[in-house]
């Protein structure tokens, strides 16, 4: 069952998704080459925690047998990793790469989930080129995200855009609905048929997030139990927002 947000709900939802845009914007700005990961996982949890909120991905559940909890506050997935990298003080950020932040926050009850990759110093014109396509990528599904349509052609559009631009989607994971828990129905594939799956309506939140590969589709799982890197060592890129279905345009919660 996909819920309905009542009024109220939204409110609460729009309060999450602030903070979690706030966090991006101070991330956004401090990022440099030479920090490392862990001190803009620290970062980004004072700045949760200032403005009331959560980091809801510190702790989440992993279900492999022997693998923790995520220890992080934020995700951080540098250059050939995709998502969940875990945050380090061994792992440094240098000049030219690109690093993906997802983070999730929890305030009221609810959750505001977006994800950026950002450009640190001189980046290459191709690793530039990927992260603009992968941001365009959640737009061309966006315009699909209004009642009447299905979650199928969010998908289909988010899938040909990327491969009609020479990159692949990642298929093992996908975007989701979300309220008060990170993850609810339905889930929003970055690929898929158009005019298939559940009819979308006004109230329904959800998080799209197209996960983008320069080379082959295929990923690896690193030893931690987290972090997903793909498998033929090309860069990946992240873009996400939490969406609000309204009976007109979607509204996006997470950019503020
Ligand atoms: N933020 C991720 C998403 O977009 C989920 C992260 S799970 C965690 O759905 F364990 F890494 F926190
Ligand atoms: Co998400």
């Amino acid at each position: 069952m996909v819920e309905i947000k009542s009024k109220r709900e939204i409110e609460l939802m729009k309060e999450a998704c602030r903070v979690t845009a706030l966090v991006h914007k101070v991330i956004e700005r401090m990022i440099k080459p030479g920090m490392t990961t862990l001190e803009l996982d620290k970062l980004a949890e004072k700045v949760i925690r200032e403005n009331g909120g959560i980091p809801a991905e510190k702790g989440y559940p992993s279900y492999e047998k022997g693998v923790p909890n995520f220890p992080g506050s934020i995700c951080v997935s540098i250059n050939d990793e995709v998502i969940h990298g875990v945050p380090s003080e061994k792992v440094i950020i240098k000049d030219g790469d690109i690093v993906s932040v997802d983070l999730v926050v929890q305030k009221g009850g609810f959750h505001g989930d977006a994800a950026r990759t950002y450009l640190v110093g001189n980046v290459p014109n191709d690793a530039k080129r990927l992260v603009e396509i992968t941001k365009q990528a959640f737009f061309e599904g966006l315009q699909f995200a209004k009642p009447g349509n299905r979650i199928g052609d969010v998908s289909h559009a988010i899938g040909e855009f990327v491969q009609k631009n020479g990159y692949s989607v990642v298929q093992e994971f996908q975007g989701h609905g979300i309220g008060r828990n990170m993850h609810e129905e339905p889930g929003i594939p970055n690929y898929g048929k158009a005019g298939k799956g559940i009819k979308l309506e006004p109230g329904m939140t959800l998080a799209i997030e197209p996960m983008v590969i320069q080379g082959s589709p295929d990923i690896l799982e690193l030893d931690d139990g987290w972090t997903i890197i793909t498998e033929d060592g090309t860069l990946s890129a992240h873009y996400e927002n939490t969406i609000l279905i309204t009976e007109k345009e979607p509204e996006i919660l997470t950019i503020i």
